[in-house]
């Protein structure tokens, strides 16, 4: 944890740990840019970021791939405003490539119950890509309820419900450069 991280925690009431902290992020973040570029010496991948959660992975991650790649966006809510999944995914924001014979990344912040993803997944696979992984900093394998395949998980988290680095809880916290735990 660095003094900024601690810095932040002594600021935020709510907080109550860092789970991961920032230099732990950005070393696991630029071990999985390295994984995906290996993979793909001779494409050019298609970024999707899952909004609005992975904007901030994104960014980085992004930022530590040496091979060429494109980005794009795609906006689904699975959580009105709570820490329960709802189970029912709405697309606020499409694609605006077209990703036949491409291949897809899609890029999330966290895999929860895996709805989100299998959703998403099935919806782009009927648009004929070359191939689609998941790339997903956080995992909570234990909350599963929809098996999905994650080819680039950054970390296994337990059960909780966290925060920062993109994540919110009611729009709030997505800036804190570290993944914290908030109160119960
Ligand atoms: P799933 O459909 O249950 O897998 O949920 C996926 C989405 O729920 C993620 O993309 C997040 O936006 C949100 N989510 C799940 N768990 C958390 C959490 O612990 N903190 C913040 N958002 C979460
Ligand atoms: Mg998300």
């Amino acid at each position: 944890m660095t003094y900024d991280d601690q810095d932040y925690l002594r600021r935020l009431p709510l907080l109550d740990r860092v789970l991961i902290g920032s230099e732990e992020l950005s070393l696991r973040v630029q071990q999985l840019g390295n994984e995906i570029g290996r993979d793909y010496p001779d494409s050019t991948p298609l970024l999707v970021c899952i909004l609005k959660g992975a904007y901030v992975f994104l960014a980085d991650l992004a930022r530590c791939l040496s091979v060429d790649h494109e980005v794009d966006f795609m906006a689904v809510s699975s959580y009105e405003g709570g820490t329960q999944s709802t189970g029912v995914v709405k697309i606020v924001k499409d694609l605006r490539a077209n990703i036949t014979n491409r291949d897809v990344i899609l890029v999330e912040d966290i895999v929860d119950s895996g709805l989100t993803l299998s959703y998403l997944i099935d919806l782009l696979a009927t648009r004929s890509p070359r191939s689609i992984r998941v790339c997903a900093l956080l995992d909570k394998t234990a909350a599963r309820e929809k098996d999905v395949r994650v080819d680039y998980r950054g970390f296994e988290i337990p059960k909780e419900f966290v925060v920062g680095y993109g994540l919110d809880y009611d729009e709030k916290y997505r800036n804190l450069p570290f993944i914290g735990v908030l109160k119960p």
